[in-house]
C-alpha cells in the first residue's frame, strides 16, 4: 500500500513536471508565433482599426474591386475555430479552405507559401491563444464575374508556385534568411512587385516598383538610379526600423507596413533582409535617362515654384534634412511612377511614427494653391535636378489623379 502512493505520487510529479516543461514549451512557440504576425504583418489586413485583434474587417482595393481580411480568431462560427493545424498550413501554403474553396491573391499565399511547417506551426499555436471574436465577415466584395472563385483554379495556374523557400547553398545562411523573410513573411513583393494584368507578380521583374492606386511601391533592387543602390545596408535598417533615415520617409501604405511590422523585426533579422535586398539587381543593363535640359520652359517654371513654396523643407538643392524632409536629390523615389509625388504634393501627407522616431513631421498640401500645370512643372523640375533624371510629369496626370483623391477623400 506504501508502495502504491509513494509511485502514485511520484508519477504525479513525473506527470506535473512534464506538463511545466511542455507548458514553457508551448509558452516559446506562442512567442514565436508572435514574432511570426509580426514578421507576416497579418494585423495590416485581418485587424481593423477600432476593432479586436485579427477580427477581419479591412477594406483591400485591388484593381478588380475590394476583398476584406477575414476573421482569423478562434470563433468556432465566424472566425477559423473549428480549422486543424492542417487546414491552416493549407491556407497558408496552398491558398486553400478547408471547403476547399480558393483564397484571393489578396491574402498573400503566394508569398506566404515560402513559410517553413515550423514557422507556421508556432504562428498556429499563437493565433490559438487570441480572443475569440464572433464577427461574421463577408470578403468577397468584388463584381461579377470576378467574385466566382471558379476562376482563381487559372489564376493559380499562371501565377502561382507552391513550395516552402529552399536555401541557396551558395549563399550565406544571413542571405538565405533575407530572402526567406523578404520573398516569404515579408511578402515585400505583394506592394514592390510590378503585376501583370490579371494582378499577378511579375516573377523576372521581382521588387522593381509597382504602383496601387495613388502610390508608388517603388524599386527596393540594388539599382542605383531607380532602386535603393546608393543606400547602405546601415541605411536600409534605419529605414525599416524608423520609418526614416538620410535619405527617405516612409509615408502611406510604407508607414504603416513599418508601424506594424518592421519596426518590431529584430536587428538580426533587417541585417538580414538588407543584405539580400542589397544583392538584388535585375536592371543593371538598362541605360541611365537623361535629364531635361534646364531651359525646357516646364523646367524654368517649376524651378521658380520650388524656390518659393518647396526649399524652405527640401532645401535649394534638394538634400532635405535627415530625418525631417525627405532628400529630394539623387533619389529613388523621385524617379519612379509619379503617382506618389502627384500624391504627396496635392493632397500633403503625415509620416508615421515609430517607436524609435515618434514624432511625426508632415508635408502640407498643395493642391488647393498650386493648380495642375504647377504641379507637373514643379515636380517635373524635381524629376530632373541634382542627380535625377526621369520622363516630366503632365497636367493631365495630376488632373486625374485630382479627380481619384476627390472621389476616395484620400
Ligand atoms: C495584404 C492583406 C493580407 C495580409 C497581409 C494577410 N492576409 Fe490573410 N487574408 C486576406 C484576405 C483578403 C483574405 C480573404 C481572402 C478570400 O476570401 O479569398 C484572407 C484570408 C485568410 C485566411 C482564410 C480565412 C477564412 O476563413 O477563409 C487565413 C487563415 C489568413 N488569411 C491568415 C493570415 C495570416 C496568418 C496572415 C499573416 C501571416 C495573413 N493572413 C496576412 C488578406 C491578408
Ligand atoms: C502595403 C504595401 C507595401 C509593403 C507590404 C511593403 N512596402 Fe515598401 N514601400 C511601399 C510604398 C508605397 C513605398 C513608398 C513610400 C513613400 O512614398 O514614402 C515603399 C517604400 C519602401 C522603401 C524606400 C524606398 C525609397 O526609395 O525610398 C523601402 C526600402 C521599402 N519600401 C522596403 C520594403 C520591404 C523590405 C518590405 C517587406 C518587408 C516592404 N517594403 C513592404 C509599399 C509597401
Ligand atoms: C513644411 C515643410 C515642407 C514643405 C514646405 C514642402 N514639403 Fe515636401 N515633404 C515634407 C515632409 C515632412 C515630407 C515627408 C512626408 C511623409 O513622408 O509622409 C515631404 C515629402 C515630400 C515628397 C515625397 C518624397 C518621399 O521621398 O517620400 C515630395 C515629392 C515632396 N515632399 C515635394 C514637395 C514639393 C514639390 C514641395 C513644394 C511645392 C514641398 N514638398 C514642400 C515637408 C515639406
Amino acid at each position: 500500500m506504501k508502495k502504491f502512493i509513494l509511485s502514485a505520487c511520484t508519477l504525479f510529479f513525473v506527470a506535473s513536471l512534464a506538463q511545466a516543461e511542455s507548458g514553457a514549451d508551448s509558452w516559446d512557440l506562442v512567442s514565436k508565433g508572435r514574432y511570426i504576425a509580426q514578421l507576416g504583418d497579418c494585423t495590416a489586413c485581418h485587424t481593423q482599426p477600432g476593432h479586436p485583434l485579427f477580427s477581419g474587417g479591412v477594406a483591400i482595393d485591388t484593381p478588380f474591386g475590394q476583398l476584406i481580411g477575414a476573421n482569423i480568431t478562434p470563433d468556432p462560427e465566424t472566425g477559423i475555430g473549428r480549422w486543424t493545424f492542417t487546414d491552416f498550413q493549407n491556407a497558408m501554403r496552398k491558398g486553400h479552405r478547408p471547403d476547399g474553396q480558393l483564397l484571393y491573391g489578396a491574402m498573400p499565399f503566394t508569398a506566404y507559401t515560402k513559410v517553413t511547417q515550423a514557422d507556421n506551426q508556432a504562428l498556429w499555436a499563437y493565433l490559438q491563444t487570441v480572443q475569440p471574436i464572433n464577427r461574421a465577415i463577408d470578403t468577397n466584395q468584388l463584381p461579377f464575374p470576378f467574385r466566382l472563385r471558379s476562376a482563381l483554379n487559372i489564376w493559380n495556374m499562371i501565377n502561382f508556385k507552391e513550395g516552402e523557400y529552399k536555401p541557396d547553398p551558395r549563399q550565406s545562411a544571413e542571405w538565405n534568411r533575407g530572402a526567406y523573410l523578404v520573398q516569404g513573411l515579408g511578402h515585400c513583393g505583394t506592394c514592390h512587385t510590378p503585376k501583370n494584368i490579371i494582378g499577378g507578380d511579375k516573377g523576372e521583374h521581382f521588387l522593381t516598383g509597382n504602383t496601387l492606386g495613388v502610390w508608388f511601391a517603388p524599386d527596393i533592387t540594388n539599382n542605383s538610379h531607380t532602386g535603393i543602390g546608393k543606400w547602405s545596408q546601415k541605411d536600409l535598417v534605419e529605414y525599416l526600423k524608423t520609418g526614416a533615415n538620410n535619405y527617405d520617409i516612409a509615408s502611406g501604405p510604407m508607414a504603416e507596413a513599418v508601424e506594424n511590422s518592421t519596426q518590431y523585426w529584430k536587428d538580426e533579422d533587417l541585417n538580414a533582409a538588407a543584405l539580400y535586398l542589397k544583392s538584388l539587381n535585375t536592371r543593371r543593363t538598362e541605360p541611365t535617362p537623361q535629364p531635361i535640359a534646364m531651359d525646357n520652359t516646364q523646367m524654368v517654371t517649376g524651378k521658380a515654384i520650388y524656390a518659393d513654396r518647396c526649399s524652405g523643407c527640401h532645401v535649394p538643392q534638394g538634400e532635405g534634412v535627415a530625418h525631417l524632409f525627405p532628400k529630394l536629390a539623387d533619389s529613388p523615389l523621385i524617379n519612379g511612377d509619379p503617382v506618389s509625388l502627384i500624391h504627396v504634393v496635392l493632397a500633403g501627407s503625415r509620416a508615421g511614427g515609430t517607436v524609435a522616431a515618434p514624432t511625426h513631421p508632415a508635408m502640407p498640401a498643395f493642391g488647393w494653391n498650386l493648380d495642375d500645370q504647377n504641379v507637373a512643372d514643379v515636380l517635373t523640375y524635381i524629376r530632373n535636378s541634382w542627380g535625377n533624371a526621369a520622363p516630366a510629369v503632365s497636367p493631365d496626370d495630376v488632373k486625374s489623379l485630382r479627380k481619384t483623391l476627390e472621389k476616395t477623400a484620400q
